[in-house]
């Protein structure tokens, strides 16, 4: 069988099972060196050679050396030809360093084989594959329903899994075409903006450096120096200026406000996407009105303009659906998860979009360390698993709405107002007394009294408890969690 779809490529070289090595026992030889490319050839070469050879060309002994492609293929061809290549090479180049994000599938195997050390990939195997072993980029745009997943299976014990990327999962669940695998979700939230920016000036055609998204009033959507750009919290943003241009802010859940400026002839034509929470999360689980997030929908698709859902916090069952977007059938042009991908387990994030968005980034044009790394592509996967496998969407939905009966039913004084959906609520707190310094009580003295009852839950802003019980909660677990709240809503 040959490796489907291969690219050529001279430092390509598959070797038989029976001259697979362990490439422990031979690396970090004296005599040896290592010559890295830095450019085109992904290639690690270990090789014995003279001391003429290395002066020849400036490499050190033992060591592990960049040098510029055209030197690495002209070493290369010598030291193959010489027959100086340490043992039998294999292994070998698989793509190019900077193009991270080449969308050759196969590629990937390889390169996860820099951990796995041993790869069989259909008749092939690798005993060593180098290049960026201690730097793993498997962070490229994947094609969903490639062979990444295929690839995450060879260092995984039931084969035919996979992370979820590919066909039974992400795919069917989301149906996107592409997904691109980060860290946390600002990574993931930086990427979209990134992608979303780039989409306006590559095919919506926007000047250059002119492009704007509008965000919300209140979002939150991380902390790193460009999401705190679009943010209007001034603790997110006290204190870290200067600020990324190229943010709007509308009010949340306001749909004359984001058609208004949607219509505005003076802003339309640089206006790249809309970025938007379909629950707002730290804010204080405030839910829009309903028919917003379609109606934004048909708003930014009439205005040639990206629709993009941070499903951070909503997604992935919490909401009573997998998506918080799918409350209104609503898909979004770039959707962004991370949170619950790995059930909490691990750091991993994602952006799913379309290929006419995604290919707009270029090889090497953005990427991440440890963006989609095997092990938390595999706990992604579990998590996805158990999230359909233990029917975690009904649960959401169905502990969700008891819940909020519960918490309204009892009507406590100090409660204005309960909200949420699905496992993810909030209580909105009445002023009530004073806290043992003499302050007026706020949510997070509620929540202390909580805790010193047996309950966890976090206040957002001064006067709201949020409630995010794990998913898999049961429903005798929250009975017992409500009647703890009911007696601390009581007893202050
Ligand atoms: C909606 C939303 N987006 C992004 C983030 C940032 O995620 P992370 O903390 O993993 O960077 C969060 C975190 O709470 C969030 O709620």
């Amino acid at each position: 069988m040959k490796f489907p779809g291969r690219r050529k490529n001279k430092h390509y070289f598959p070797v038989t099972e029976k001259e697979r090595v362990d490439i422990s026992q031979s690396y970090g030889d004296d005599d040896s060196f290592h010559i890295v490319g830095i450019d085109q050839p992904l290639v690690d070469i270990e090789c014995n050679v003279d001391d003429s050879f290395l002066d020849q060309y400036q490499l050190q002994k033992g060591q592990s050396q960049l040098i510029d492609s055209k030197t690495c293929d002209e070493i290369y061809a010598i030291l193959k030809e010489q027959k100086r290549i340490k043992g039998e090479f294999a292994g070998g180049t698989v793509g190019n360093t900077l193009h991270n994000f080449c969308t050759l599938s196969e590629e990937r195997a390889v390169l996860l084989g820099a951990i796995s050390k041993n790869i069989t990939v259909g008749d092939y195997s690798f005993k060593y594959i180098s290049s960026t072993s201690s730097k793993v980029d498997l962070n490229h745009l994947q094609p969903c329903g490639s062979s990444m997943g295929r690839a995450i299976c060879f260092i995984t014990p039931d084969g035919e899994r996979t992370f979820g990327i590919s066909k039974g999962c992400m795919n069917d669940l989301f149906k996107f075409d592409r997904l691109i695998p980060m860290n946390s979700g600002a990574e993931a939230v930086e990427t979209a903006l990134k992608l979303t920016r780039r989409w306006g000036y590559d095919v919506k055609k926007i000047p250059e450096n002119q492009a704007q998204i509008i965000v919300c009033a209140d979002n939150f959507h991380g902390r790193t120096l460009g999401i705190i750009s679009a943010s209007t919290d001034p603790d997110s943003r006290r204190g870290f200026g200067p600020y990324l241009p190229g943010f709007i802010v509308v009010p949340y859940g306001d749909i004359a406000a984001l058609e208004k400026l949607l219509k505005d002839p003076a802003q339309a034509s640089t206006i790249a996407g809309f970025m938007v929470e379909p629950i707002q999360g730290e804010a204080g689980v405030v839910v829009p009105p309903d028919g917003y997030l379609k109606k934004a929908r048909e708003l930014t698709k009439a205005a040639n303009v990206l629709l993009v859902a941070d499903e951070v916090q909503t997604g992935l069952a919490r909401t009573g659906k997998m998506l918080a977007c799918d409350h209104e059938n609503v898909k979004p042009d770039l959707l962004i998860l991370g949170k619950a991908l790995s059930g909490g387990v691990l750091p991993i994030s994602a952006v799913l979009t379309s290929n006419e968005v995604m290919l707009t980034l270029k090889p090497g044009e953005h990427g991440s360390t440890f963006g989609g790394n095997p092990l938390a592509c595999v706990v992604a996967r579990a998590a996805m698993d158990v999230i359909l496998d233990e029917n975690l969407i009904e649960q959401a939905e169905k502990l969700g709405n008891i819940f909020r009966a519960e918490l309204k039913a009892m009507n406590a004084p100090i409660v204005e107002l309960v909200r949420g959906r699905g496992l993810l609520n909030a209580a909105v707190i009445r002023p009530h007394g004073k806290n043992e310094k003499g302050e007026p009580r706020t949510a997070k003295d509620v929540c202390y009294d909580f805790a010193d009852a047996g309950l966890l839950a976090k206040q957002t802003h001064t006067h709201i408890i949020r409630f995010a019980p794990p998913l898999v909660i049961t429903e005798s677990e929250l009975a017992r969690g409500l009647g703890i709240i009911k007696k601390v809503l009581f007893s202050v």
